[in-house]
């Protein structure tokens, strides 16, 4: 087998690539280790950046989200028994996000890769990648069994943070940054309507919590949680509860609540890797950086990456250019940064960190104080959660 770019990864990387390659006319194949369902059932994400929603509508696969997905104008900080709203249109010139479930954004991406004809090898075994430092690199895997070998010009590594590209670049080459958070999030979908018309990050002494929605009928919520605790130790009756103390406001606020359809717990952790290219290998999306779930950015970055990558891939085909293939890796790196920040001290703001240290409680009391009675400081996290333009 032969193509232009080897995708490796059928994650939002690997897929918005695939089809930014086939408006192009540039060929590529994806490369994915599970199958369709399980890709199209694994519960993630839920923001997209403006940036990302109007990606999908200039790809052609932006129907069911016109349909279904949910725009919010803004989010609210909620402290000290109160809510405070920060007003997203107002202080970003209209600027909005919209909740639209990571494997929906999936499920749309693969249809319309499928109905243009186009492959995905979906459960290739032992995918490995070969000969990065020259000039025809391959993606070998097995399909039931039978070895396979894909011959490229060039390698997107967009196998998320387990997979093997980035595992593949020698390692005296690689520089890594990574910080670990001593908490996690449970998250759970709750079959009950909207608790709230918009998003609710809590800052409370029993620990941060979000209520998040789906759809109409589904709402998704998330506690801070010990990371190494086993999800098997929350009944559903204990999950409800911790939300209820942790969500309650002086003026009685009720959450709705219903019956728990899906409960997990996911561990924490801002991570880079520089550079993010590797001879013809470019990594793009979680292989290369992960960050915190508390700003919503870790999909939205994998899309901002592979935009990159889709141009430099087109001046290299149409104008024989290598100059942003050249540059991918500093002007991704550029928005990783931002995003890594942003992840993180949202993070830092609204969790509550192990050790009882009534300074950092202090601090982030401050902090949330500012950013809500302060117009410069709520137009910094506005700006920063509905996405900063595609120059960064
Ligand atoms: P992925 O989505 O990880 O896709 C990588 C793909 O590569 C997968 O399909 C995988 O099966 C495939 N793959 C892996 N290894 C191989 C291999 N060796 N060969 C072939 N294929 C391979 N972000 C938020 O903003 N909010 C959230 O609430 C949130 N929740 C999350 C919950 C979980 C459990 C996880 C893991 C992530 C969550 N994220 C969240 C982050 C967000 O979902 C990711 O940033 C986003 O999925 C990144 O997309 P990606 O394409 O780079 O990687
Ligand atoms: C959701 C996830 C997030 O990480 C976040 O910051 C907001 C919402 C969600 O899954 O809906």
């Amino acid at each position: 087998m032969r193509t232009q770019v080897g995708i490796v990864g059928a994650g939002p990387a690997g897929l918005f690539l695939s089809l930014l390659l086939q408006r192009e006319g540039i060929e590529s194949v994806v490369v994915e280790m599970h199958s369709r369902k399980y890709v199209e059932e694994r519960i993630r994400a839920g923001v997209l950046e403006q940036g990302t929603v109007d990606l999908m509508h200039k790809l052609g696969v932006g129907e069911r989200l016109k349909l279904q997905g949910l725009e919010h104008g803004g989010i609210e900080l909620r402290f000290g028994g109160r809510g405070h709203r920060i007003d997203f249109r107002e202080l970003t010139n209209g600027k909005c996000v919209t909740i639209y479930a990571q494997h929906e954004v999936i499920k749309d991406l693969i249809a319309a890769r499928l109905a243009a004809n186009r492959p995905i090898l979906f459960a290739a075994e032992n995918v490995s990648v070969h000969g990065l430092d020259g000039e025809r690199p391959t993606i070998q895997f097995q399909m039931n069994g039978a070895p396979e070998k894909l011959e490229c010009d060039f390698i997107a590594g967009c196998d998320g943070f387990h997979g093997i590209s980035r595992a593949s670049i020698p390692e005296e080459i690689q520089h890594v940054f990574s910080r670990s958070y001593p908490f996690g999030w449970l998250g759970i979908l709750m079959q009950a309507p909207p608790s709230a018309q918009e998003l609710i990050y809590t800052y409370h002494e029993r620990g941060f919590a979000l209520v998040s929605t789906r759809s109409p009928d589904l709402q998704r919520l998330y506690i801070q949680c010990d990371p190494q605790d086993d999800i098997a130790n929350w009944s559903d009756a204990m999950i409800v509860e911790e939300l209820q103390l942790r969500l309650a406001t002086k003026d009685n606020w009720q959450l709705l609540v219903g019956p728990i359809i899906q409960k997990s717990i996911l561990a924490m952790r801002s991570f880079v890797i520089e550079p993010m290219q590797y001879g013809r290998l470019f990594l793009a999306g979680d292989a290369a950086h992960i960050v915190p779930p508390t700003g919503a950015k870790g999909l939205n970055l994998a899309v901002a990456d592979v935009r990159h990558l889709a141009r430099a891939l087109t001046m290299f085909y149409k104008q024989n250019r290598t100059d942003l293939l050249e540059a991918y890796s500093t002007t991704c790196l550029r928005r990783v940064w931002r995003a890594e920040h942003f992840s993180w001290w949202m993070t830092s703001m609204l969790h509550r960190f192990l050790d009882d240290d009534a300074f950092q409680q202090r601090m982030q009391r401050s902090q949330l104080d500012y950013t809500v009675s302060s117009r410069a400081a709520a137009t910094s996290l506005a700006e920063n959660y509905v996405g900063l333009p595609f120059t960064w």
